[in-house]
């Protein structure tokens, strides 16, 4: 009883706001237009979630960054201890740091496998050559901000790591110089570079980003889910809506991502090393984060101006690919383009693996945690936390389906598609 009446006010009082709304900014016909958007099912639909977990782990990303704000200073004198502060003294601020620590990887590495799903299955290929284009600027500007937020902890490590980052378009005839100096405030690493990469980190490139992501979802919106190439239409076993059902499947996964950093970040908080001591030689043996390992390594190999004009044309053909790919265009396969991308991806995997093999600095990492921090006493609260999980998984699961049944019951008894 008690729950029809809530359920009864809860429906009236949201059809009262929609009604408010339409009246006022012609909402239904936004609703319909959203409605348009179906997502078809076949053996490789899981590709269809990656580009929503990378938009799930920027948001998280802002949220986490936000809280950190509060607290982080962003000057060589203060940056190290206002970290160390976030990690011993701020209730849960290592909670928070973990979880933004971890969520970069999450980011980056959704992105790259987004990334790699959409060139193996030429879903750059005409109509989407735009989407593409602004992919590839979300993917630099993803890049970006790993990479300016590596330095913001003022570490040894992160001091010397942007000390070789920054250096690297210097290798570029005539404006490297100018390029390095604009980077770093000055010809060194210093308080100056601290307050330009924090400017970048929170405010430049999360709006530019949020900016391109709008641009980039609008496309998609207009656009549609391509199939990928080569797979047959009658393979397509339905076709869902976006609003709906596909966007509680979406919901799932990004309750599943946040409960799987939730519990990283629990297990193995983020670490913060030594205080950067611009005095100090580099430590032998150092390394950037993972994602620009294979480049690093590279640049190890062979002269820098040869390295950084190799990555400026993979970057180009990367980015011009969708108007070389001429027979994907047509829909007809594109070998040739294929084993390209291997290739490119096999260079990746092997200079990676050789980097990450590579001995690194000894000890130069150290755990720095509050004191209240007690893993056994935090384990029940994982526990409860995937409980509920679980739980809210079943819920959507279970919706989806009735959705879904729902919808296949109106298109059989609906005459125009039942003929
Ligand atoms: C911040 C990073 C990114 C976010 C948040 C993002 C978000 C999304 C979302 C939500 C979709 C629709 C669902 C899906 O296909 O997964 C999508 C589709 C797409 N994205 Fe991204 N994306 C990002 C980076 C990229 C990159 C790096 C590329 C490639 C250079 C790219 C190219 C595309 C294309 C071509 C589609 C259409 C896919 C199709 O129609 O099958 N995106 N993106």
């Amino acid at each position: 009883m008690t729950k029809r009446v809530n359920g009864g006010l809860f429906d009236s009082a949201a059809a009262g706001t929609m009604t408010w709304l339409d009246e006022r900014i012609d909402l239904s016909s936004v609703m319909q237009w959203l409605k348009h958007k179906k997502v078809p099912v076949h053996r490789h639909s899981w590709i269809y979630f990656l580009g929503g977990a990378a938009m799930f782990l920027f948001a998280l990303q802002v949220a986490s960054g936000c809280l950190m704000m509060l607290y982080y200073q962003p000057t060589e004198a203060a940056a190290h201890a206002s970290v160390q502060k976030i990690m011993t003294v701020v209730p849960y601020g290592w909670l928070i740091r973990s979880v933004h620590v971890w969520g970069a990887h999450f980011f980056v590495a959704a992105t790259f496998l987004h990334f790699l799903t959409v060139l193996f299955s030429r879903a750059y290929r005409k109509p989407r050559e735009l989407t593409w284009v602004s992919g590839m600027v979300l993917m630099g500007l993803t890049l970006t901000l790993g990479f300016s937020g590596y330095l913001l902890p003022w570490t040894e490590l992160s001091y010397h790591a942007t000390m070789v980052g920054t250096s690297i378009p210097e290798a570029v005839p005539g404006v490297g110089q100018v390029a390095t100096h604009l980077l770093r405030g000055g010809t060194e690493i210093s308080g100056d570079t601290i307050t330009r990469f924090f400017a970048a980190h929170v405010a430049i490139v999360p709006a530019a980003l949020g900016a391109v992501l709008a641009l980039h979802l609008l496309l998609v919106q207009l656009q549609g889910m391509s199939l990928p190439l080569g797979l047959p239409r009658g393979q397509v076993r339905d076709e869902r809506p976006f609003f709906g059902e596909f966007l509680y499947l979406d919901a799932g996964l990004w309750l599943l991502l946040l409960g799987v950093l939730t519990t990283l970040a629990v297990w193995i908080p983020a670490e913060v090393g030594p205080q950067a001591n611009p005095l100090q030689p580099a430590p032998v043996g150092i390394k950037p984060e993972w994602y620009f390992l294979f480049m690093f390594q590279t640049l190890k190999c062979v002269p820098e101006t040869l390295g950084v004009a190799f990555f400026a044309v993979c970057g180009l053909f990367l980015l011009l690919v969708p108007w070389m790919d001429r027979r994907a265009s047509r829909e007809t396969r594109s070998p040739a383009f294929t084993i390209v991308f291997l290739g490119l991806l096999a260079y990746a995997a092997i200079f990676e693996a050789w980097a990450w093999w590579a001995p690194g600095v000894p000890g130069a990492k150290q755990e720095l945690v509050a004191d209240t921090y007690k893993l056994a006493t935090l384990i029940p609260w994982l526990i409860l936390l995937w409980v509920i999980i679980a739980f809210l998984l079943y819920y959507l699961l279970q919706f989806v389906r009735e959705a879904a049944r729902v919808r296949r019951l109106h298109r059989e008894n609906d005459p125009r598609t039942a003929a």
